[in-house]
């Protein structure tokens, strides 16, 4: 029988993430304060691919797993003796690449006899914005925006006394691509390296010219669609190439930035304001790497209040994949008692709302 994290004041969790190809460890004080993290992306590695190679990236988790996790603990100064607990994330992701660190985290925990849980990587995205200052409590709606999801939920607190243990309700997510996707393929299109979405970002926000225009793609309901945009973005830069395929200049490549980002980042408004319409809850929180973006930042903040909604984003330095989310997340597992068993295996299409 693991010891329970019921008597200790003053908790220490050690976080992991591998789900995709960022290695990253964090150690945070009651789920709150950070002590130390280290974050190891592959993102330069991958530039040259256009993407993620699932393979590749749980050779480079399992390469870098130890230095991440020996550099987090020193930057917290704390030893392998003083942690309460592990937290790792067990879905969704690329299977061989969540195996690193679920394994590492496993195999630490039993070596240290201290508990250890799954954390849901969405889920994560979700619960690092209450680290935020200004932290809004639930209920509210939660838009995940991400590389590999977007998604509306209803989040509620926790039952009983984990108030800041957050449960989900799926209003609505994407019918095809993520809209961190979109924004790669647009990037790749552009001949921006992945990940695209920041680079994109900051031309469109510094472009002051006439911009492209592309379609607001609004499927039913709460749900989003965004390779009909792909689709328009692919076709208009093959117009502007020209028969002899000639490469866009950089105002040209600016402008079909800025129109893409616009129809990109509307639609999330859109959608957003529509579920808080739908679930009567005048509150918004946005998680997730897309959430990094200043447009969508300033875009829903104004519409939100002109709405009578209030807009939280997650701190932009826990915006896209890093383990402090992580450690929040499962240090509110912990308490609520929710270690998992010596058996805890991977979930690649772990859905939200689920957790072991
Ligand atoms: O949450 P994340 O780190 O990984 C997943 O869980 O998928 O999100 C990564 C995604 C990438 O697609 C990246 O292009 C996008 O987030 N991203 C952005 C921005 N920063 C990162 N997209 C738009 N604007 C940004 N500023
Ligand atoms: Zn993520």
């Amino acid at each position: 029988m693991l010891p329970s994290l019921k008597e200790v004041i003053a908790v220490l969790v050690l976080g992991l993430e591998s789900s995709c190809d960022e290695t990253a460890a964090a150690v945070l004080v009651d789920g709150r304060r950070v002590l130390g993290e280290a974050v190891a992306s592959q993102a330069d590695f991958f530039a040259e691919f256009g993407g993620v190679v699932p393979e590749l990236a749980g050779r480079n988790h399992a390469a870098k797993i130890l230095p991440v996790v020996r550099e987090a603990m020193s930057r917290a100064g704390v030893n392998y003796a003083d942690l309460d607990g592990i937290a790792v994330t067990s879905g969704p992701g690329l299977t061989g690449a969540l195996l690193v660190g679920l394994n590492f985290g496993k195999a630490l925990a039993l070596g240290l006899n201290i508990p250890y849980v799954g954390v849901n990587h969405l889920a994560a995205h979700l619960q690092v914005t209450l680290l935020a200052e200004n932290a809004p409590e639930p209920p509210f709606v939660g838009l995940l925006v991400s590389g590999g999801h977007t998604a509306l939920y209803e989040v509620r607190d926790g039952r009983d006394n984990f108030p800041e243990l957050l449960r989900f309700r799926l209003l609505g997510e994407t019918v095809d691509d993520a809209a961190g996707e979109a924004y790669d393929k647009v990037g790749r299109l552009l001949g921006v390296p992945y990940p695209a979405g920041a680079v994109l970002d900051g031309w469109a926000g510094s472009f002051s010219g006439k911009m492209e225009s592309f379609p607001r793609p609004m499927p039913r309901g709460l749900n989003f669609s965004f390779s009909g945009l792909k689709t328009a973005v692919v076709r208009r830069v093959k117009e502007l190439k020209g028969a002899d395929d000639t490469p866009l200049d950089e105002t040209t490549c600016h402008a079909v930035a800025a129109g893409f980002q616009q129809a990109a980042i509307e639609t999330l408004a859109n959608k957003a304001l529509a579920a808080c319409k739908a679930t009567g809850l005048r509150k918004i929180v946005i998680g997730g790497g897309v959430a990094a973006n200043r447009g969508l930042r300033e875009l829903l903040t104004r519409q939100s209040a002109a709405a009578g909604v209030t807009a939280f984003f997650a701190p932009m330095e826990f915006c896209t994949d890093n383990a402090v989310m992580i450690a929040a997340r499962g240090y509110q597992l912990l308490r609520a008692e929710k270690s998992a068993s010596s058996d805890l295996e991977a979930s690649p299409n772990m859905e939200l709302g689920v957790e072991a």
